[in-house]
């Protein structure tokens, strides 16, 4: 893992010199607007980085991007690798440990996800207080390299209580509504039928979503400090539940990423050095 790892960076190094980002940041479905205002950025196809997965999806370009917002040095993955799409967990999770040893220190997450909170509104903004992982996988299954993290990663409080308190205050200053949620992770692709939701909802779970978990158990497993936000794009209620598709979920995410937007560079912008 170390030697791919070292050649991901030795690739990118080539093209962005010592440049060292601070922040680490995901874009999920539908979320890639903030990726436009990147300051002097500069983009690497993940083809043409050694050992990185190619994108399948099509709402997700495929390219690392190196630059700045929220005036600090930052990389952002524009499209991320999604378990539905075959990738294994190791691939899903590649790009957490490179951008980790080009020297991020934080990891910012975004996605779409169902809302299960009756309190919740579709367009609604969350910032993640907890997970469940559904996905009947784990990306550290496997041999442990201690170099990268412990074998048991604590997950006491896998989201970084300061990071979501500076997030609250930057949602309040815009006016934001942000809410507290805690994620379940399952596989997809299949949206889930109504005894799924309720299950869901039972066993804990406000948002649910095929996505996040992985990223975070490893930028875990690396000590990164982690913040995650979802968008709401559907109600899943399972007692008044609608058909919904990719193109409502993608057209909701698009109306409610500029609040999005605003708390990740205002998080930024507070993100401790
Ligand atoms: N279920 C799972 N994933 C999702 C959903 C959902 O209802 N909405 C957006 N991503």
């Amino acid at each position: 893992m170390r030697e791919r790892i070292a050649e991901a960076v030795a690739a990118i190094r080539s093209r962005i010199g010592d440049f060292s980002p601070e922040a680490a940041i995901i874009f999920g479905t539908g979320l890639s607007s903030l990726g436009r205002e990147v300051a002097e950025a500069r983009s690497i196809p993940y083809r043409e980085i050694p050992h990185f997965a190619e994108a399948t999806v099509e709402s997700h370009a495929g390219e690392l991007v190196f630059g700045r917002l929220g005036g600090r040095p930052i990389v952002a993955m524009k499209g991320r690798f999604h378990f539905y799409e075959g990738h294994d967990m190791q691939a899903i999770t590649f790009p957490v440990r490179v951008m980790h040893a080009l020297g991020a220190g934080t990891l910012i997450v975004s996605n779409a996800a169902g809302g299960m909170n009756p309190r919740f509104d579709v367009g609604d903004v969350c910032v993640l207080e907890d997970h469940i992982n559904l996905l009947g996988d784990n990306p550290l299954r496997g041999r442990n390299d201690p170099e990268l993290g412990p074998r048991f990663p604590d997950m006491s409080a896998p989201y970084d209580r300061e990071l979501m308190a500076h997030a609250e205050d930057v949602a309040l200053l815009h006016g934001i509504k942000l809410h507290r949620a805690v994620y379940v992770a399952v596989t997809g692709p299949c949206l889930e039928t109504r005894a799924e939701y309720r299950f869901l909802r039972a066993v804990g779970a406000d948002l649910v979503g095929m996505s996040t978990v992985p990223e975070v158990i490893v930028a875990r497993h690396e000590s990164m400090r982690v913040c995650a936000f979802s968008i709401i794009t559907d109600a899943c209620l399972p007692d008044a539940l609608r058909p919904t598709g990719l193109d409502e979920i993608i057209a909701t995410a698009a109306r409610a990423e500029p609040k999005l937007n605003e708390i990740v560079k205002g998080l930024l912008e507070r993100l401790p050095r």
